[in-house]
């Protein structure tokens, strides 16, 4: 098959890499002539784990090639995947689908075949619809096709989700449009445990949502009884665990910790509730989940402040891990970010660690010390948070890096640590949702 993917962020460049693994012919399209330039030369716009040696592989092997002439990119193609951004509208929280639009409008003028329009960016429920109307206007006689594949891949771990996915949600009613998704991810669906499901359009628009949203508030939950778990003197891990083996609830996603961030659950929790707005039918679970969530992430500035006896006037923390989650350098919405405010607002000095996000969040944050490793960022300092649970934080040599600091705090954000191994290094030790 001949696969165009418009936009080369995550979940484009991700995608047009994968498919062209499984043998398709995949061209990115980017109008960001410095990302195309880069790319060409194998230079990745984002840290994820594994992509260089992909991209290098199939634009090697003639399978994968970049462009920012977008008419050249869609010739011949049978499907052209739309994968530009839809970040939130400035002022409402809508999702901005302005990218998505004109994406669609030049794709459809450049058409040379009756090509499927796959949208793949994160769109609210009828946006297919207004897609079909565009291109009807734009091109109106080229037997273009509309569909909708979400997709539900996590940063990080990207490149695995994509070839080993739980399911493929495949949005539309058109025989020939499902016959061309079938082709395309035959690879992938040869394989038992990731089955395709065909449904209509905008119920594949809701699936994106409904998913992200029930993640986020499974997320939410469990960080409420870890609160509770706190005061109440239980363990919101044995919690997690002992919910979590009852199949209908299942163990992922019950890890209790500074709130949800990136650049999807927030964004998408938010869009959602305004569509449900206009379609007067109110989410009042979600809405909970996003007040509590957002909430959730300076009070874990304060709980660090309550672990410096309630005045962090003048104290030095140092921050692990700044990323909302490991092996990404994205900060987008990192609970970091409020975390460090709390921090500094309070009075404190904040000295920071990350493997991969330090330039971002050079971007994002003022005043913060960015210093080269763990032992670093603890040096002289009255307490350690670990924020991100990147696995380089996991083997920590607790002695001395309590050896290194001026009061030996941990507030571990993430609950790497069993408490009794922090405490026998010396450590008092602060978990999220450990009761004492
Ligand atoms: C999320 C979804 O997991 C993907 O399925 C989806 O495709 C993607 O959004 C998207 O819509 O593009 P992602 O944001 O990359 O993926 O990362 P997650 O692994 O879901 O983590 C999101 C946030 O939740 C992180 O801040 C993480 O630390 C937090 N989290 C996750 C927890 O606090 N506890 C958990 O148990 C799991």
């Amino acid at each position: 098959m001949r696969i165009t993917m418009i936009g080369t962020g995550y979940v484009g460049l991700v995608s047009g890499a994968c498919f062209s693994d499984f043998g398709h012919t995949v061209v990115c399209v980017d109008k960001d002539e410095a990302k195309i330039e880069a790319l060409g030369r194998n230079v990745m716009p984002i840290f994820e784990p594994g992509l260089d040696d992909l991209v290098l592989r199939n634009v090697k092997a003639g399978q994968l090639s970049f462009t920012t002439d977008l008419a050249a990119g869609v010739k011949g193609a049978d499907a052209v995947f739309i994968a530009v951004g839809t970040p939130s509208r400035r002022g409402d929280g809508h999702a901005d689908l302005s990218y998505v639009f004109a994406a669609v409008r030049e794709v459809a003028q450049a058409a040379d075949t009756p090509i499927v329009i796959v949208t793949k960016s994160t769109v609210p429920v009828g946006t297919g619809d207004e897609v079909e109307r565009i291109v009807t206007e734009a091109a109106p006689a080229k037997g273009i096709r509309v569909a909708s594949n979400p997709e539900f891949l996590r940063e990080g771990a990207a490149i695995e989700d994509f070839k080993r996915p739980d399911r493929i949600v495949c949005g539309t009613d058109d025989e020939g449009a499902r016959e061309v998704l079938r082709g395309i991810y035959r690879p992938l669906s040869l394989n038992q445990a990731s089955p395709i499901l065909f449904t209509g359009r905008r119920t594949a628009e809701v699936i994106k949502y409904a998913a992200n949203a029930f993640l986020a508030t499974k997320i939410t939950f469990i960080n409420e009884m870890a609160d509770l778990c706190e005061v109440a003197g239980a363990d919101v891990q044995q919690v997690a665990r002992g919910i979590g083996l009852d199949n209908r609830i299942g163990g992922k996603f019950l890890h209790a910790g500074p709130g949800y961030g990136g650049s999807c659950f927030p964004k998408d929790t938010l869009a959602l509730l305004k569509t449900a707005d206009d379609y007067g039918t109110p989410l009042r679970i979600v809405e909970a989940v996003v007040s509590v969530n957002d909430a959730r992430k300076r009070a874990m500035g304060r709980k660090i402040i309550k672990a410096l006896g309630g005045d962090a006037r003048g104290k030095t923390v140092g921050v692990l891990g700044l990323t909302f989650k490991p092996n990404t350098d994205d900060m987008r919405d990192s609970p970091a970010i409020a975390i460090i405010q709390t921090l500094q607002d309070a009075g404190a000095l904040v000295r920071a660690y990350d493997p991969e996000g330090a330039e971002q969040a050079k971007k994002m944050l003022s005043n913060v010390e960015f210093v080269e490793g763990p032992y670093a960022a603890a040096q002289g300092a009255d307490a350690v948070a670990l924020v991100t649970e990147w696995d380089a934080f996991r083997a920590l040599d607790l002695s001395r890096l309590a050896g290194l600091m001026k009061q030996r705090i941990l507030v571990d954000l993430r609950n790497i640590y069993p408490p009794e191994e922090a405490e026998r290094a010396g450590f008092e030790y602060h978990g999220v949702g450990k009761g004492p």
